[in-house]
C-alpha cells in the first residue's frame, strides 16, 4: 500500500499508522543491503534527484544508496557547480530538473519551508532531507527504527534528547515522531538552547543531565549547531562539555542497557566522550545502517503512490 501523501515534508504530516507502515516496509527492505548483489528492481526506470544546498555525509549518501539499491536512476546535483551560483532561484532550479522528467526530488536547504514551497509547484514527489531548524523527517524515522530494533517497542519508553534543542531539526522531528509513538520525551540543554514554549510540543524540560537522564531507555545526544547560532548562547565548548557532555558516569544514570544515539556528525569530546560514542551501548552506526533501509522504504512508498 503506497503512502497517501505525494511528498514527505515532515513528521507533522504523518499519523501513527503511516509511521508504522514506513517502519514495517524498511524492515522488509533491510536485508537487501546484506546481499552479495544489493539490488532489487522495484524502482527501475524511476529518476531521483538529490539536491543538497547544505553539506551532508549520511543523508545524501544513504539516499543515493537507497535509490540505487531499488534500481532507480539517481542524480546527485552539486549545487556549488550548478547554475545556482549564477543566481538561478530555487524554484527555477527545480522546475528545470522536473522538465527532465524527475520522479522524486530530495532537498536539503537552510531555509525552513523550502521543501514545502517547491512541493506545491512540482508534480515530482519532494522529500525533505532537512530544512533549516524545522524538520528532518527521515532522521526521526531511522531513529525510531533503531529504537524499535534495539528495545523491541516504543509505547511507554522514556527518551532524553540532550543538547542544542533550539537549532535542531532532528530534535523537532524526533519529538513529533516519538510522541506519536507513545514515547515520553525529555529535552535537556542550557536555557539559551531550549526554545521558549517547547513544553507545548508535549515534552518535559530539564536543564541538568543529572536529572534528565535518570531511568531513561535511550539518550539522544545533539551537536551544538554553530552554523545556525549567533554568539553568546553558551559559555564555551569546554564548559558545555563539562556541564552537558555525555560521559560514562552520566550514562550510568539511565536505565540498565539504555541505548546511546546521535544523528551525526559527532564532535568527539564535546557533546559525547569517545568512550561512550564507541562503547557497548552506542547504536550510532546502527542508526546510519538503518538510514538506508528507511530511505529505501520512503522512496518505494512514495513511488508506489505515483504509479
Ligand atoms: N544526520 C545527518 O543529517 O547527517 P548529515 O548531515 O551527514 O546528512
Amino acid at each position: 500500500m503506497p503512502l497517501k501523501q505525494k511528498d514527505l515534508l515532515g513528521i507533522e504530516g504523518l499519523d501513527r499508522s503511516d509511521i508504522e507502515h514506513i517502519i514495517a516496509t524498511a524492515d522488509s527492505l533491510k536485508e537487501v543491503s546484506t546481499r552479495d548483489i544489493k539490488k532489487v528492481p522495484a524502482l527501475r526506470g524511476k529518476t531521483i534527484v538529490n539536491l543538497f544546498y547544505e553539506p551532508s555525509t549520511r543523508t545524501r549518501t544513504s539516499f543515493e544508496l537507497a535509490g540505487k539499491r531499488l534500481s532507480a536512476d539517481v542524480i546527485n546535483m552539486s549545487v556549488s557547480t550548478s547554475s545556482v551560483v549564477k543566481g538561478e532561484t530555487l524554484l527555477d532550479t527545480v522546475m528545470n530538473i522536473e522538465a527532465m522528467n524527475s520522479d522524486i526530488i530530495i532537498i536539503r536547504h537552510s531555509m525552513s519551508g523550502a521543501p514545502s514551497l517547491i512541493a506545491k509547484e512540482l508534480k515530482s514527489s519532494v522529500i525533505n532531507a532537512g530544512d533549516g531548524a524545522h524538520e528532518h523527517p527521515t532522521q526521526a524515522l531511522l531513529d525510531l527504527y533503531t529504537i524499535k530494533e534495539r528495545l523491541g517497542r516504543t509505547d511507554g519508553l522514556k527518551v532524553a534528547i540532550v543538547g542544542d534543542i533550539a537549532h535542531s531539526r532532528v530534535a523537532r522531528s524526533n519529538i513529533l515522531c516519538l510522541n506519536k509513538m507513545g514515547v515520553e520525551v525529555r529535552v535537556c540543554g542550557p536555557a539559551t538552547l531550549i526554545p521558549a514554549g517547547i513544553e507545548e510540543m508535549g515534552v518535559e524540560v530539564y536543564y541538568r543531565p543529572e536529572e534528565a537522564l535518570k531511568d531513561v531507555d535511550a539518550i539522544m545526544m545533539l551537536r551544538i549547531q554553530m552554523e545556525r547560532q549567533g554568539s553568546g548562547l553558551f559559555p564555551g565548548v569546554r564548559e558545555y562539555s563539562r556541564l552537558f557532555g555525555l560521559n560514562e558516569a552520566r550514562v550510568r544514570l539511565a536505565k540498565e542497557g539504555a541505548i546511546i544515539m546521535h544523528p551525526g556528525p559527532i564532535n568527539r569530546g564535546v557533546e559525547i566522550s569517545p568512550a561512550v560514542a564507541d562503547g557497548p551501548y552506542s547504536v550510532i552506526l546502527d542508526q546510519v545502517t538503518n538510514g538506508v533501509a528507511v530511505r529505501m522504504a520512503v522512496l518505494y512508498l512514495l513511488s508506489e503512490g505515483r504509479a
